[in-house]
């Protein structure tokens, strides 16, 4: 048995209307990989923001080397050596790469930017991720500012590393790499608290999984005593049958066709078309052009097409895609997808005030209505419908821009990752909602980092690799190994 490296002992957290940790005592041992899992909501992140300094917890103690610590911020955590990449990433846009990996970790160090820039130069080869240290993390995707916040943890050498969610923004591909990584922490003497709604990859790297639902702590196992299935039981508190349902009908009728797509420097020449009913996928690495294609054809990116025809109409590149029945679910919720300072029922409500005003006046209390209706039809855990978005949890925040987006059903709709850090038991019901809205007639364009999902769903898959189309595959011809061959261009 090894030695306990952090203990958590009795330790509670209210928010206003929502206990978020009820008594909760957990142990990390040293040299392991401690998962924590558990449904969107359950206390994950409050629980490592109390451990790192973030939170102060009500009541409770934290003891880390035998020694009880009440770290007053994250700096004196970081400096105590426990290091810990959030859920909402917290770089600096306008720094670079380089800057934003020094910046707060390194101490009494004369910066010098060219130093900087040869030492974070270093570290990212010597991960493999392909970022310049000189680029500003502004130009940098979702994913890509991902990456680099591993790195800025990895930078120092710390005894504990946690990681929230880390692999919700980049692919299995790279998600492979990291996972490497974490096992050469391991090697080193590191322990790493490690949340995932990706249950496989719990599988792969952990000792040991604890498991939180509605705050408490409901069990904490070695991975080699508990199966999928009772592991999703704990988090949710039942069975769940089918992980991927599929009821859609792919009809001949073709829905949405575009011919040579090129959006900026990122795709070039793609051509598809998704019909009546079906899930059309799309798949690629992190860079891909992938999420490009959704942007291009949305109006978010310049994008030029030799031909785009939807329901029959053809299409010019327009900023205003929404009213010709285009609906985009983008991949970077903060930024796109809603108001973080503004309540759950005016993030829903502003995409749809048609249902809901007359002239320029709008009706709260048919806001109100309209907005329960959301929150319970995607079972959107908040104190109540006027909870500002930003105090949700990562993945119920998800939830509310596939409410507000879905809610006028559009004839195309783009999915970009929509069930990154959603729970299992959500993710179910998205996929539900995804057949539905094929069954409906509105064509649906499923685009995923994670392959068991793009497996699970789709009709057909377009796989890209460097901004181009690699081939389309259909559903007959998928399989793991076939998608990543085209996504690594090793296919010949
Ligand atoms: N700053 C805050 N103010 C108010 N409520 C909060 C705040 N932070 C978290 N909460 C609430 O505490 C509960 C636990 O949230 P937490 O972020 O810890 O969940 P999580 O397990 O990390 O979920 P997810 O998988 O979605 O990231 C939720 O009900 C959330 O809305
Ligand atoms: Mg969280």
């Amino acid at each position: 048995m090894s030695e306990k490296i952090l203990e958590v002992r009795n330790v509670s957290k209210t928010f206003p209307g929502v206990q978020a940790l009820k008594d909760v005592s957990l142990d990390v041992h040293e040299k392991e990989v401690l998962a924590l899992v558990g449904e969107n909501g359950a206390g994950k992140s409050t629980l490592i923001k109390i451990i790192s300094g973030v939170h102060k917890a009500d009541s409770g103690e934290i003891y880390y080397l035998g020694k009880k610590v009440n770290f007053k911020d994250p700096t004196e955590a970081i400096a105590s050596g426990i290091s810990t990449i959030h859920q909402e990433l917290n770089l600096f846009e306008e720094l670079t790469v380089a800057e934003n990996i020094f910046v707060g970790n390194v101490k009494g160090f004369s910066f010098s930017k060219k130093k900087a820039f040869k030492v974070v130069s270093e570290l990212l080869d010597s991960l493999k991720f392909n970022i310049r240290a000189d680029e500003k993390v502004k130009n940098l995707n979702t994913s890509e500012k991902q990456l680099v916040s591993i790195a800025k943890a990895l930078f120092l050498n710390a005894r504990i590393i946690i990681m929230d969610e880390p692999t919700a923004t980049i692919t299995e591909y790279e998600a492979e790499r990291l996972f490497e990584i974490v096992k050469g922490l391991k090697a080193k003497g590191v322990s790493v608290i490690f949340i995932s709604h990706r249950l496989e990859e719990i599988y792969q790297i952990a000792d040991r999984v604890a498991v939180l639902r509605d705050g408490e702590l409901i069990g904490v196992k070695h991975i080699t005593e508990v199966d999928r299935e009772e592991l999703i039981r704990m988090m949710v508190g039942r069975k769940i049958e089918e992980m991927y349902p599929k009821f859609n009908r792919p009809e001949k009728e073709t829905i949405f066709a575009v011919e040579n797509l090129s959006v900026g420097t990122f795709v070039k020449n793609v051509t598809f078309d998704v019909r009546k009913g079906e899930i059309f996928g799309i798949a690629g690495l992190v860079g891909s052009g992938k999420s490009e294609i959704a942007l291009g054809i949305f109006g978010h990116l310049p994008a030029n097409w030799s031909k785009m025809v939807l329901n029959n109409n053809e299409l010019q590149p327009s900023k205003n895609m929404l009213e010709h029945g285009i609906a985009l679910v983008p991949e970077d919720r903060k930024k796109m997808g809603l108001v973080l300072e503004l309540d759950v029922t005016k993030n829903i409500v502003l995409q749809n005030t048609n249902e809901v005003s007359r002239g320029l006046h709008i009706s709260w209390k048919k806001a109100k209505v309209l907005a329960s209706e959301e929150v319970k039809k995607y079972s959107i855990k908040v104190t109540s419908i006027y909870q500002k978005v930003k105090t949700l949890s990562g993945g119920n925040q998800q939830k509310v821009v596939l409410a507000k987006v879905l809610r006028k059903t559009p004839r195309l709709v783009m999915l970009v990752e929509p069930t990154r850090g959603i729970d299992v038991a959500t993710k179910v019901e998205v996929y539900n909602i995804v057949n539905r809205l094929a069954n409906e007639g509105v064509g649906v364009i499923f685009i995923s980092s994670e392959l068991p999902e793009i497996l699970g769903l789709c009709d057909r898959v377009l796989v890209m690799h460097r901004g181009r189309s690699m081939g389309i595959l259909d559903r007959h011809e998928l399989s793991e190994e076939r998608i990543i061959k085209l996504a690594t261009g090793v296919d010949d």
